[in-house]
């Protein structure tokens, strides 16, 4: 991915650069790279920035009636229009997004409808999740009798910190808490039943809020392989790690090696990167029915 673009680079995060695009937008740009226990690898995963941002964008569209999002195109040559002419650098298409600026809401706000990952581990520990008390019995990819919201801080540095509804209020007051609570609810709702019919499990997903003129707006990523836990409804058994369609084999395949999770990271071998690239591409074309060979831009 060249980095020739004559706008201002506002921020640089672990998988998307932004851009100042003027006129109060930003141009969001998702690379192939990929991080795990917030490292961030050294090997791209091929189409990976495609189908971060052909997802976020079938899924924005089909919540659109919930929420309003951010997104205004990912049309490369819509894009290219609303930037006065100014032509994309080569590979960008299909992975930028010219996007509403946001006063981003200081809450990744998680919604889990079975238990795996971190709360899981929190769950064995002590019988809570982000600290709220839990039924005794569950395992690992239980199905929780209802969708949880479970929030945690957005780290600027380190590791997000998992956290109870009250403490979202401390952070961002009750109205905006009550407010993302209930539309993230709905949304994951929403988002679970359309995974449901296409033969997945939403088990889990985090999705970032913002203000746009006072008003909440989705933001960022939605439901995307990095945001979510994505499992084969068949093959689901409580107790054992389902296949997931997400970044959780390569987290388990990190796990096994003897590395302290800080950088640098072990060097992934290509069949590691590539049934990942695979399983991103299969997550977005069965998710959403559509071809990711029909979305922009071109694969490597
Ligand atoms: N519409 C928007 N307006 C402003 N900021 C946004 C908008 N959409 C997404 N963002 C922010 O852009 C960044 C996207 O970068 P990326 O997903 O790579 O970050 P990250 O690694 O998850 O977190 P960090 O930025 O802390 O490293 C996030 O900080 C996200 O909150
Ligand atoms: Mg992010």
């Amino acid at each position: 991915m060249t980095d020739a673009l004559e706008l201002p680079r506002v921020h640089s995060g672990k998988v998307r650069e932004l851009y100042d695009a003027g006129e109060g937008r930003l141009l969001m740009v998702a690379s192939d790279r990929v991080s795990a226990f917030d490292v961030i690898m050294a090997e791209p995963i091929a189409d990976k920035g495609r189908v971060l941002t052909a997802m976020t964008w079938f899924w924005s569209e089909e919540m659109a009636d919930v929420v309003p999002g951010c997104f205004l195109t990912a049309n490369p040559t819509e894009i290219e229009a609303a930037l006065g002419g100014m032509a994309l650098p080569a590979g960008w298409a299909g992975r930028a997004t010219l996007v509403r600026r946001a006063e981003m809401l200081h809450l990744e706000c998680i919604v889990r409808g079975y238990l795996a990952g971190q709360a899981y581990e929190e769950y064995e520990k002590s019988g809570t999740v982000h600290g709220m008390a839990m039924p005794a019995g569950l395992l690992l990819a239980s199905k929780l009798d209802e969708p949880m919201f479970t929030p945690s801080t957005k780290a600027t540095e380190g590791h997000d910190i998992n956290i109870d509804f009250a403490a979202a209020v401390d952070l961002v007051g009750a109205e905006a808490a009550l407010q993302a609570r209930d539309l993230c609810l709905e949304l994951y709702t929403r988002a679970a039943a359309r995974c449901a019919a296409a033969g997945f499990v939403l088990a889990d997903t985090k999705f970032e809020l913002g203000y746009v003129d006072q008003v909440l707006n989705l933001c960022d990523e939605v439901c995307t392989p990095d945001s979510s836990r994505l499992w084969p409804a068949d093959q689901v058994v409580p107790g054992t790690t389902p296949p997931a369609f997400d970044k959780q084999p390569l987290r388990d395949w990190l796990a096994a090696l003897p590395w302290d999770r800080t950088p640098p990271p072990p060097p992934l071998p290509a069949e590691v990167t590539t049934a990942m690239s695979e399983r991103y591409v299969a997550a977005y074309e069965r998710v959403s029915g559509r071809s990711l060979s029909d979305w922009y831009g071109a694969g490597p």
